[in-house]
């Protein structure tokens, strides 16, 4: 984390090469302030003033920290989220050069998508973390709903997808004390006014972008504070125990409800199965060969019809 925080400060200027082994001697938690201070400037694509332009949230975005380049805004919330920054702040970068996908995988992160990360302190206990993580897909989808997208759907447990190619992805960290979530860094990777054809080849057949599927460029700042609104609201759901109205909406943009899907549990433990539907506990509900029903919590599910 240290390194990554310096990285950031060299990115912006702050820092001369013969300070950095000086600096690696501070207090990483020194830098807090200024992490803080740059985040407060305007970028050139990305503009605070016009996200919280009219924004109609109580607490999420109402602190914004914007910045050019870091390695991960996920690294850069989870280092704010441990000096007391507000419930709701927002990490968002132009672009990331180190951003972490699921499964260990690296995210694509150039300039024109939405990168993004919310600090949350919902103080609930951890068995909450699927559903903190299916509220935000449902977030997402309902955000692309209100630009112009037909029919977004959810791949468990957070891909979204628009005519069966990603176009979002979700990665939800938590900080736990006990058993309770004391912070959640949820990061989300819109990919926004991105051309295809520049995405390393093995990603292009599975991937799309908005600008490919609405037939333009939209406004990065919009679709932030679109979705930033469509977070609380989802988010007070999971504040009242409205879990079953979240998994409602889950289930009703589906994209692996009704599907065969390879299964691929963390220790290598894969195997085909159907997919019933999702429990509850955000666990996806299938039926393997042998008629046995599986709950999967975590891993990948590779679609295969
Ligand atoms: C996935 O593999 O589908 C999850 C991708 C999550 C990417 C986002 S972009 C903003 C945030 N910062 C990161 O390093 N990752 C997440």
């Amino acid at each position: 984390m240290k390194d990554e925080i310096i990285k950031l400060l060299k990115i912006e200027g702050q820092l001369s090469s013969e300070t950095i082994d000086e600096i690696k001697q501070i207090d990483i938690h020194d830098f807090s302030n200024l992490v803080q201070e740059i985040g407060k400037r305007e970028t050139d694509y990305i503009k605070a003033s016009e996200i919280s332009e009219n924004m109609n949230t109580k607490y999420v975005g109402k602190e914004l920290f914007v910045f050019k380049e870091v390695s991960s805004t996920n690294t850069v919330a989870r280092f704010l989220s441990m000096h007391d920054v507000p419930d709701g702040s927002v990490v968002i970068s132009e672009k990331q050069t180190a951003a972490r996908g699921r499964s260990g995988k690296a995210w694509e992160s150039p300039l024109g998508g939405v990168w993004l990360s919310i600090v949350l302190n919902p103080h609930v206990d951890y068995s909450k973390l699927p559903l903190i993580t299916l509220a935000t897909g449902v977030a997402v989808a309902k955000t692309l709903e209100k630009i112009g997208v037909e029919n977004p759907e959810i791949k468990w447990p957070n891909d979204i997808m628009i005519n069966g190619k990603k176009v979002c992805g979700i990665l939800t960290e938590a900080i736990t004390k006990l058993n309770t979530i004391e912070n959640v860094i949820i990061g989300v990777g819109i990919d926004a006014n991105l051309d295809i054809e520049e995405f390393p080849e093995e990603l292009k057949a599975g991937t799309t972008t908005l600008e490919k599927e609405l037939g333009r460029k939209g406004s990065e700042n919009l679709l932030i504070k679109m979705f930033l609104e469509e977070f609380e609201e989802v988010s007070e759901l999971f504040d009242n125990e409205g879990f079953e109205e979240i998994l409602k909406e889950w289930r009703k943009r589906s994209y692996s409800i009704g599907k065969i899907v390879e299964v691929r549990e963390p220790f290598n433990k894969t195997y085909d199965a159907y997919v019933l539907g999702i429990s509850r506990e955000g666990a996806l509900v299938v039926e393997k060969i042998d008629g046995t029903l599986e709950k999967v919590i975590s891993g990948e599910c590779i679609i295969k019809n």
